[in-house]
């Protein structure tokens, strides 16, 4: 049965989240920054005018329309959760594997990672017309996004605190990290004079469900891809850091690593219901997720090309290297992913980026809504056909290898 949050629930995660700390001391191996205390100190309003973005109140943004594209939040059936992580009811359940995740989880790397310095301000000031209005819509992305894993992660905790402790803890403190960037991401907001409401969009954005493995299958692939975006950003900016325009993209490095164990943990999570790796249903639903993370991340960042381009990176470039890092990593793990390397596979996705920007433009137009809607049928038809065409798109299969199916085991013993 499908189970949203309560509102009590929903105000309890925001809270949680606005407790969060997010000053500490600098980080090892970086030099040190110094500590400041960060208000919410506005920009010149000026800065914004003429940027197209409405504010609830004073320094507080309102959110941007929710569209297929834009990131959700997500709702399960938590009691069918809770029966895949019960000792008892789950023998597949790898204990061993998700300490050794809780033991990472419990050191807390970042603990002092997320400090502000005195700079963001500044840099956030000197941002200005159109650099400025992606990047706010960058940051709003991004933040949404992280917060829509803390609401998740902290729920599932919640649900599982009598019947599965170790992993209840293990969802917190992923909740926790979630909270971290959620929040860090929102003081960047700040800097630019317009802040989201994560209260309000807990209790007022809509919560999509999805069931419990694909709730799964989805955030494993967004914790990886997430991975590899950052640090692709993060290196390029080490290389070229007369584009890093703003000093949030130096704290990536260290960041990403969380996202890679949050990726690591819903790997055992994977493992732990092997219907979801071993059936022929199991390889419909990896290529499905697959491609369904991969074209939303392409199509959305084609849309927003100047953003990359402001930090000296080439979108398409750095789209296709994220999908080929991401899936590589996804095939250790998945039984099946779409071949991506494959000559037919990009030239396919860049074909649909055509087909979305004609009918962006279709929105900018102004016509009546009911030319609009027949203008965009046979776009959206073609963008269905593309859709399909890439389900049959050339597939690899893969995952992961036990010992004794290994090539190691044709060798020589040792
Ligand atoms: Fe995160
Ligand atoms: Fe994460």
């Amino acid at each position: 049965m499908a189970l949203q949050m309560t509102l009590k629930q929903q105000r309890a995660c925001a809270r949680a989240s606005a407790r969060q700390p997010f000053r500490a001391a600098a980080p090892a191996g970086r030099p040190r920054r110094c500590a400041v205390r960060v208000q919410a100190t506005a920009a010149p309003n000026d800065l914004n005018a003429g940027l197209g973005f409405e504010t609830m109140r004073d320094g507080i943004k309102k959110a941007a329309k929710e569209s297929i594209l834009t990131p959700r939040f997500y709702t399960t059936d938590f009691e069918e959760m809770e029966q895949i992580f019960s000792q008892e009811i789950n023998p597949n359940l790898d204990m061993e594997e998700l300490n050794a995740c809780l033991t990472e989880f419990r050191n807390d790397y970042n603990k002092i990672h997320f400090v502000r310095n005195e700079t963001f301000k500044d840099a956030a000031d000197k941002i200005t017309g159109d650099t400025r209005k992606i990047f706010i819509e960058f940051l709003e992305r991004s933040c949404t996004a992280e917060f829509s894993g803390f609401l998740l992660y902290k729920e599932l905790a919640r649900r599982m605190k009598a019947t599965s402790p170790a992993v209840a803890e293990m969802f917190l403190l992923m909740s926790r990290d979630e909270a971290r960037h959620a929040g860090f991401i929102n003081k960047a907001l700040s800097d630019f004079n317009l802040a989201l409401d994560l209260g309000f969009l807990t209790k007022n954005r809509t919560y999509t469900y999805f069931k419990p493995k694909f709730i799964i299958y989805a955030t494993f692939l967004s914790e990886k891809i997430g991975y590899w975006r950052y640090i692709t950003i993060y290196r390029h900016l080490q290389r070229n850091p007369d584009n890093q325009l703003y000093p949030l993209f130096e704290y990536f490095e260290n960041w990403c690593q969380d996202e890679n164990r949050h990726g690591d943990f819903l790997a055992a999570c994977l493992k732990a219901k092997p219907e979801l790796l071993n059936t022929w249903e199991a390889k419909l639903w990896s290529k499905f997720f697959c491609l369904s993370v991969y074209v939303t991340m392409y199509l959305n960042d084609h849309q927003r090309t100047a953003f990359y381009e402001a930090l000296g990176l080439k979108t398409r470039q750095f789209d296709q290297h994220v999908i080929i890092e991401t899936n590589r990593a996804t095939e250790r793990l998945f039984p099946v992913v779409p071949d991506v390397e494959d000559p037919a596979f990009f030239p396919l996705l860049n074909d649909m980026v055509e087909v979305n920007d004609k009918l962006c433009a279709l929105d900018t137009q102004n016509m009546p809504d009911f030319v609009r809607a027949l203008a965009k049928l046979p776009l959206q038809e073609r963008l269905a056909s593309m859709l399909i065409r890439l389900m049959f798109c050339k597939e690899k299969e893969c995952g992961s290898v036990d010992v004794a199916g290994s090539a190691a085991s044709q060798m020589a013993a040792f």
